[in-house]
Formats: structure tokens, C-alpha cells, sequence
């Protein structure tokens, strides 16, 4: 059910930080020696500073699905478990935001863009916050073509879904422009 005044609950929050935490335990963020917490900690705090600039979202199904938004791809987690604990509208958002390997590589991509795109807005946001945060300096073995694809990637997400955050929107421009200086 849509709420208008974005509340998001600490409940849900530890609820989904849980899962995750259990689900993720002993990986790291690529290129660091950091629990792979991290990563969703910064994803979720993009979400909760966008949340207070906007209305009608709901806060709880934007802050669960930025915990959770690598379970299935990354973990053993399945759609069916995140449907019994965290309901329909939590594995979908999760799902669309999960890369499909049985497509090849260089069209993951823009099929999870298409998917993400019929999802609600919270969800557009989840995939607005994942990249601003994974648009750090790169790690030292990433080669020039590989920052370059990335880039790519990421303008090609704000491209896609720009109107999704304005606030998320422009800290994704941002970063994007900063990232040049590592090319
Ligand atoms: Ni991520």
C-alpha cells in the first residue's frame, strides 16, 4: 500500500539488514577488503537522504529493497524466500534489479534497465543509489576499457531512468563526470 509520507520503519530496516548480513556474510566489495555491508549501507543511505526530498514513495519498500538488492544475484537467496519474508512487491523489485545470466553478458544490462522500468519508482531509485555508490575510484588492476564500459553503463542507467530521483539523478551526473579523471 502506498503511504504518503514516505515513512520508512527501523523495523523493516533490521529486518532486511539481517537477512543480508546473514546472506552476504564472509563477502567483500570487489577491489577492498570491506564486508560486503558496506556496500549496502551506502545504497541505503542514498535511499533514506533521496526519501526525504520526495513524497508518496514508500519508504519501506525503497529501504528494503536497497539491503536486499543483491541478495538474489549475489547469494543463494531465492525470489519464492524473499516473497514469504518481505512480500510481492519487496522479490520483485529485488528480481528486476537482478541481472539474468542466462542472456549474454553485453545485454544484462539493458534487460534489467527494461524490467526495473516497469517497477515502481522506489525501485528506479534502488539502481540510481547502486551505481552512484559504485562510482568510486576504481580498483588499481581495472584496465582503461573496463572503466570505460563502465561509464557507459552508468550512462546508460541515467539515461533510462533519470526521472525516476532528481536528487539520486544528479549525484549520478556528478559522479559520472568525476569518474572521467580516473580514465
Ligand atoms: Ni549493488
Amino acid at each position: 500500500m502506498k503511504k504518503t509520507n514516505n515513512k520508512w520503519s527501523q523495523e523493516a530496516y533490521i529486518k532486511a539488514y539481517r537477512f543480508a548480513a546473514e546472506r552476504h556474510k564472509g563477502q567483500l566489495v570487489p577491489g577492498t577488503e570491506w564486508s560486503y555491508l558496506a556496500h549496502l549501507s551506502m545504497v541505503s543511505m542514498e535511499i533514506i537522504a533521496a526519501l526525504n526530498h520526495e513524497t508518496d514513495m514508500d519508504g519501506d519498500l525503497a529501504v528494503q529493497v536497497a539491503i536486499l538488492h543483491d541478495t538474489i544475484e549475489d547469494t543463494d537467496t531465492t525470489y519464492e524466500e524473499l516473497l514469504s519474508e518481505f512480500g510481492q512487491r519487496v522479490a520483485d523489485g529485488v528480481l528486476a534489479l537482478t541481472k539474468d545470466k542466462k542472456i549474454e553478458k553485453q545485454h544484462q544490462m539493458s534487460d534489467s534497465l527494461k524490467r526495473i522500468a516497469r517497477q515502481p519508482r522506489e525501485i528506479w531509485m534502488v539502481k540510481l543509489a547502486d551505481r552512484i555508490t559504485n562510482l568510486q575510484p576504481p580498483p588499481s588492476y581495472w584496465t582503461t576499457e573496463k572503466m570505460k564500459k563502465y561509464l557507459n553503463q552508468a550512462e546508460l542507467i541515467l539515461d533510462n531512468l533519470q526521472s525516476g530521483n532528481k536528487l539520486l539523478s544528479s549525484r549520478l551526473n556528478d559522479k559520472i563526470q568525476a569518474y572521467q579523471s580516473y580514465i
